[in-house]
């Protein structure tokens, strides 16, 4: 099991556009373990390439509760998304321990390729919808708090820059 470093906000690479994966080959598929060993570590439901400064779009997602649904979206696209919004609180990896609410259009429709590079479609709602939008956001170099307030965007850079400044000198 390999373990990814996630790079935590306010980090000017989580601001970096992802490339499409040219192929998907043994390389790709490294990665997609390794970022899957991440995300059930830290625990979250979804992680970007991006947030493990890997700059490649390439997304790992598990919204159920028994954490053992791996849903694997390389070069993500948003095919469809409805007129109606819907507020959810959403938290990052990348921004530990903070939690606000972002609209965000409730159904989406993404088409992808799989792990094993075929593509697929897949119309999703709820936890599903948030966190497809909130990962492919980040292949685009956007983190959730950017929806927020600049007022909230800068006490939270503030919180976690002085929060990574206390973890170093725990070590
Ligand atoms: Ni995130």
């Amino acid at each position: 099991m390999a373990l990814l470093t996630v790079l935590c906000y306010p980090d000017p690479r989580l601001h970096k556009v992802a490339k499409p994966v040219a192929q998907v080959d043994a390389r790709i598929q490294k990665i997609v373990t390794d970022m899957a060993d991440t995300m059930y570590e830290a625990p979250g439901v979804g992680l970007a390439a991006t947030q493990v400064d890997i700059h490649e779009r390439i997304l790992v997602i598990d919204v159920s509760d028994s954490q053992n649904e791996l849903m694997v979206f390389i070069n993500p696209e948003l095919v469809w998304v409805s007129p109606e919004k819907k507020l959810w609180r959403e938290g990052c990896l990348s921004v530990p321990e903070y939690f606000d609410e972002v609209d965000r259009p409730a159904v989406v429709r993404v088409r992808a390729l799989d792990i094993n590079g075929k593509e697929f479609e897949v119309e999703a709602d709820g936890l599903l919808a948030v966190c497809l939008q909130h990962e492919m956001d980040h292949l685009q170099g956007k983190v959730f708090v950017e929806y927020l307030s600049m007022l909230k965007r800068t006490r939270i850079s503030l919180k976690l820059k002085k929060r990574a400044k206390e973890l170093i000198g725990e070590r």
